[in-house]
């Protein structure tokens, strides 16, 4: 690499988050992270990573909100530098059937899962575009191809993370700049250790040829590839990493 790149990984201390972000230190480029300002544990999670050799920058943002991604990015192009590469990852559940579920559980999952894609790629297209180069990755999931059980919201969330991904490559292709949607299917975070063991057991580990969780560490070296040089020529794609769950 040239010159360090700068990479921005939003729910950067999460379950995929941790691993994006380290992954992507070791891989030389320069990494900052957003947390949720609800989060009270991001003080001792940077403690630990520095005890690991990583310093990462990090910010408290909410995701959700247009003009706190507009300050965030705005100090960290102060702190840092231009904004190369960014990851959309922070991600919400609010799992419940359709029958039970509220507005509210529906508005938190479309604002922090969907319009945060926009929220926060508006503050680094320009610049993006400007440089001619740059990479968006949006982590999107499995569930957003297939729909699932208790997630009408996150699966309508996580579907339009795609239809955003496909038109904005087509508006930016021309200036070596790329946006791609990764699709992971159920990871060991979390997340997926949070749904009741009954149902992970009997309806969700046997749909999973591999036969196991997928690792974060997997996941993150698909993003490790898409922020490459390599993959310059793969923009407006989603690429599916779920043991072989869901194919189409
Ligand atoms: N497929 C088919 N049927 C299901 C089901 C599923 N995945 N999950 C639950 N059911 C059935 C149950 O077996 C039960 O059926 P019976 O009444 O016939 O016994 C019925 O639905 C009600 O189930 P619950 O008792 O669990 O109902 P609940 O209201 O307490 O909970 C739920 C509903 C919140 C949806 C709960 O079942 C649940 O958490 N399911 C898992 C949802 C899920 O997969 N979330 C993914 C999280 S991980 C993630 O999102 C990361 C990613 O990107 C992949």
């Amino acid at each position: 690499m040239a010159q360090q790149r700068i990479a921005v990984v939003t729910g950067g201390m999460g379950g995929l988050g941790e691993s994006i972000s380290t992954k992507m230190a070791d891989a030389g480029y320069k990494v900052v992270v957003t947390y949720s300002p609800s989060n009270t544990k991001h003080k001792s999670w940077l403690d630990e990573m520095k005890s690991q050799g990583y310093d990462f920058g990090a910010y408290p943002v909410d995701v959700a909100d247009y003009d706190d991604c507009a300050a965030m990015a705005a100090q960290i192009a102060k702190a840092s530098g231009p904004i190369d590469i960014l990851v959309n990852n922070a991600g919400i559940t609010r799992d419940m059937t359709f029958k039970k579920m509220g507005k509210a559980d529906w508005d938190a999952v479309m604002r922090t899962n969907l319009d945060s894609c926009f929220n926060m790629t508006k503050q680094v297209m320009d610049g993006m575009v400007e440089r001619a180069w740059g990479r968006v990755i949006n982590v999107s999931s499995v569930n957003g191809q297939k729909g699932a059980f208790g997630q009408t919201n996150y699966s309508a969330a996580k579907a339009g993370i795609h239809g955003f991904t496909k038109a904005l490559a087509l508006e930016v292709a021309k200036k070596n700049v790329t946006i791609n949607t990764i699709s992971p299917g159920y990871i060991g975070t979390k997340m997926v250790t949070a749904i009741p063991k009954e149902i992970l057991d009997s309806k969700i580990l046997p749909q999973i040829p591999v036969g196991r969780l997928g690792k974060p560490d997997e996941v993150a070296g698909l993003i490790i590839y898409l922020c490459s040089e390599e993959a310059a020529f793969v923009t407006g794609a989603n690429i599916s990493i779920n043991g072989g769950q869901h194919m189409y």
